[in-house]
């Protein structure tokens, strides 16, 4: 009788071993950030799940600032934790993720012809050293938007050059006399977001960041300080208000919808948020156009956009492919694109009928995207960030500040970083 109980007793557990193993191999666990179309996502990872029966996809949701997202899957990279098997990727990342060994190469299931589905630019920042190591999910690029009524109120044509918008802000804002009203609404909190907001003053001002070629910083520059000038000068002094040094891409949408904000940076999503009258104020009353530039230069939306990697250390990554290959596919991307306004990265889909027909205007942004500038590529880009974003924060933040000196010390520890890559070839 007790041998008889202890057998039953052994086999039941052997039995739970066996489910909790069956259960633990068919997770597949995303690290991801909350899309603003939670049910498309749901519908989509469900149906993945409805086609690999047993397989259960656990998603981990991170901040939603690049760099905090940055932070949380790095940490559970450098941990090699194989308990995350696909994760978001900005697309300044996978040179560095590549470097470290942490992303998963993946020209053995992504091959060539199916990389030529997708947009050139963010196939590119995929690549390192002859690789492949993400595949792209959407891409971004920044867009100026502007409150139609107000302009045409003051009959207004849209601005430009960036004295423009702040000549037009400030006449706006002294006949409007509403306390409530700023001029300039974006992302100048201290993070990557900043970044991409002072590229592309410092690039529609003829001027770079870095050299990639000779691997210096060219901060330093006139042109560059220029820029940097103009947006503490102008932008956040005459036309924000202090509020705007603490946004991020949610803060600085939420005045823009709420009718705060005369002129907004933002990504491509921006639109179709500030149009819903769900979520808007000031739907119907939006204008979007390529950002301006300074005069004499050309307007630069910085390219930006996520992807799906694969972890290294991934126990399962035939299956993680077959998630990242659905999640990217095109029926996926299209239902992403219609329902958030986010630029797809598989290139057909800016031709495709039904996406047209819903977002007229992603003709047009087919070029915006080809024409957008890269950040530039390296494994050592958060390093690079980190100083820049140092200096850009207190360039701006801080009304009498030493531009000259700061940017000549931003110059000096970017360089340091940089000559890592000349003093060390294979990194
Ligand atoms: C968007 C872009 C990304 C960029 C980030 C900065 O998410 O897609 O590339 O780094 O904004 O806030």
């Amino acid at each position: 009788m007790r041998s008889f109980q202890v057998k039953t007793i052994l086999a039941i557990l052997s039995f739970c071993l066996i489910v909790s193993e069956a259960t633990a191999q068919s997770q597949l666990r995303f690290v991801t950030w909350r899309s603003e179309a939670a049910g498309v996502w749901d519908r989509i990872i469900a149906d993945f799940e409805t086609h690999h029966a047993g397989v259960e996809v656990v998603r981990e949701i991170g901040p939603h600032s690049s760099t905090e997202f940055h932070d949380l899957v790095t940490q559970k990279l450098r941990n090699r934790d194989p308990e995350m098997d696909v994760f978001f990727m900005d697309v300044i990342w996978p040179g560095e993720f590549a470097a470290a060994g942490w992303a998963l190469p993946l020209d053995e299931f992504f091959s060539a012809a199916q990389q030529k589905e997708f947009l050139s630019a963010p196939i590119e920042a995929n690549r390192y050293r002859g690789r492949i190591y993400g595949v792209p999910l959407f891409v971004d690029a920044g867009m100026l938007y502007f409150r139609k009524d107000l302009l045409a109120k003051y009959r207004l044509a849209p601005p430009r050059t960036w004295p423009e918008l702040v000549d037009q802000a400030k006449l706006i804002l002294a006949r409007e006399r509403d306390p409530y009203l700023t001029g300039y609404s974006a992302q100048f909190k201290q993070y990557e977001g900043l970044i991409c907001n002072m590229m592309e003053f410092i690039m529609s001002n003829g001027a770079s960041l870095w050299d990639e070629q000779n691997l210096k910083s060219t901060l330093d520059g006139d042109q560059a300080k220029q820029a940097v000038r103009f947006v503490r000068d102008q932008i956040v002094r005459k036309i924000s208000h202090r509020g705007v040094l603490a946004y991020q891409e949610p803060e600085s949408l939420a005045l823009f919808t709420q009718g705060k904000a005369l002129f907004h940076r933002n990504w491509p999503y921006a639109w179709e948020v500030a149009n819903d009258p769900k979520r808007s104020k000031i739907a119907g009353h939006v204008g979007m156009m390529p950002l301006p530039s300074f005069p004499g230069h050309k307007s630069v939306a910085t390219l930006g956009g996520w992807q799906l990697g694969i972890s290294r250390f991934s126990r399962n990554p035939r299956l993680a492919w077959e998630f990242v290959q659905h999640m990217t596919s095109r029926e996926a991307q299209k239902q992403i694109a219609l329902a958030t306004g986010r630029g797809p990265a598989r290139a057909a889909l800016y031709h495709d009928p039904e996406v047209l027909a819903k977002h007229p205007h992603f003709s047009s942004r087919y070029e915006t995207f080809t024409l957008a500038a890269p950040r530039p590529r390296t494994p050592v880009y958060l390093p690079l960030s980190n100083i820049m974003q140092r200096y850009f924060s207190s360039a701006i933040a801080i009304p009498d500040s030493d531009i000259d000196q700061l940017a000549r010390l931003a110059t000096r520890d970017m360089d340091r970083v940089l000559d890592l890559l000349r003093e060390r070839p294979s990194r």
